[in-house]
């Protein structure tokens, strides 16, 4: 087939890491079935949604942006417009009547689209939404954008259950891809020009492939080059063991910065949110990091508004923020999923009372994220550069290790390379500096 026949598909991707990792997973299979990819929508004769359900948010903005899709349709009736992701698990029969969508696929069924996308070129309706025990797609090369970062799936779906959330329903239980095929892929991405990887995973810390655990795949990954730069996400408490503690510690190619979420401060919610620790518990495994790991970085993700939560719960989360001092924080009101088992306890507290305690939250953690970034003036740090700043390009942003953006200026320095930058100020979320020439 040559270019000109060849389908064009676009893609969005909505949600998190795992979904940006899963489009270069499904721009992989369909490049490999004669699909090629446009980043202009006008042109595409396959429009794809990636979803996420993980808040009511997201899912609302999803519907409409498929409500335009229906209105383009109108006036372009043989354009494919297939959702894929969380969302497809969960609305497949509302989304094919209400939402006249073309192709719909879960996670675990994009080996199938293909098929499902001819399917729909012939007027019938595409749907792939098993869910697998052992899908990794291991053996898919995902079309990745050149750069020099690149996210590397290494496990699938969630066995937590947390009663909040869908992800247990949506991506279906945890499996692993092998350590050997990261390795390998690992290898390539060095040989193609890739600076910094991210070992991604719904629960990445309870990776598991027959004997090898998290801390040995990390190991093998850092490894490969010791200019490398190694990052994960997002690590459960629950997994957090001493060993893979001592691997991030040891490797100088293993970034310092732990992403793991807390969720609350409170152990009465942590038990109704079958979180499986206790404040405690959680505060002593920072503390154990910290020891271990000197300088490291350690941002979490917050709910407020769990059903059942008093202003008691919220002040345990404001000391437990005060306690810590995260370097950074997602943070979130509670939204009610259904079939999760939450979603039983109702969603008593009101909105009002969500909006205060989250703005609460959010001014604590910007005091404290501006504190912590204020110790860092006068320091001179390790910068990976990622390229023109957003705001301006004739500066340069970039990350450290501990994955703080840094804002600085040179005009001699490419993406990709390390250099060290002397910090002269800073915001709660940014360092801006010179670079040390
Ligand atoms: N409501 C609000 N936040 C949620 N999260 C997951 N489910 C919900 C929900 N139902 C948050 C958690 C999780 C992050 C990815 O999203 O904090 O760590
Ligand atoms: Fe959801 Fe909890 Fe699994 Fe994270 S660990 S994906 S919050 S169920």
């Amino acid at each position: 087939m040559n270019s000109e026949s060849m389908m064009k598909v676009y893609i969005e991707t909505y949600g998190c890491q795992m979904n940006l990792a899963d489009t270069e997973i499904v721009l992989g299979i369909l490049s490999r079935s004669g699909y090629s990819h446009t980043n202009n929508e006008e042109e595409a004769d396959v429009v794809l949604l990636n979803t996420c359900s993980i808040r009511e948010h997201a899912e609302e903005k999803i519907r409409q942006r498929l409500g335009k899709l229906k209105r383009r349709k109108t006036s372009k009736p043989e354009l494919i417009v297939g959702v894929l992701g969380c969302m497809a698990e969960r609305f497949r029969d509302t989304l094919l009547e209400k939402h006249t969508v073309d192709v719909v696929v879960g996670p675990d069924e994009y080996r199938r689209l293909p098929q499902l996308v001819e399917k729909a070129i012939y007027g019938v309706k595409g749907v792939g939404v098993r869910l697998s025990r052992t899908e990794t797609y291991d053996d898919i090369i995902p079309l990745r954008h050149e750069g020099i970062s690149a996210w590397i799936a290494v496990m699938r779906g969630c066995d937590k259950f947390c009663t909040f959330c869908v992800v247990p329903f949506t991506r279906g239980r945890e499996r692993s891809r092998s350590l050997d095929s990261i390795v390998k892929e690992v290898e390539q991405l060095t040989l193609n020009g890739v600076r910094e990887v991210t070992l991604l995973g719904q629960n990445v810390n309870s990776y598991r492939d027959s004997n090898h655990d998290f801390a040995d795949l990390l190991k093998a990954v850092a490894l490969v080059d010791s200019s490398l730069w190694v990052r994960f996400t997002t690590s459960n408490p629950q997994d957090m063991s001493n060993k893979l503690i001592d691997t991030i510690a040891k490797y100088d190619n293993v970034c310092k910065y732990i992403h793991l979420p807390v969720q609350s401060g409170s152990d009465r919610i942590l038990d109704k949110m079958n979180r499986a620790y206790t404040r405690d518990h959680y505060v002593h495994l920072v503390r154990k990091i910290r020891e271990v790991i000197p300088n490291v970085a350690i941002t979490t993700d917050i709910i407020v508004g769990f059903p059942t939560e008093t202003e008691d719960d919220h002040l345990r989360t404001i000391s437990l923020m005060e306690e810590i001092e995260f370097d950074g924080a997602y943070m979130f009101k509670y939204s009610p999923r259904e079939g999760t088992p939450a979603f039983k306890l109702g969603d008593d507290i009101p909105e009002f009372v969500k909006t205060r305690r989250l703005g609460e939250i959010i001014s604590l953690q910007q005091k404290i994220s501006q504190e912590k970034n204020n110790s860092l003036v006068g320091c001179i740090l390790d910068v990976m550069v990622d390229g023109p700043s957003k705001k301006s390009d004739l500066q340069l942003s970039g990350r450290t290790t501990t994955n703080k953006t840094v804002v600085f200026s040179s005009n001699n320095v490419q993406p990709g390379n390390v250099v060290k930058v002397n910090i002269e100020s800073a915001s709660s979320a940014t360092l801006f500096g010179r670079i040390e020439e």
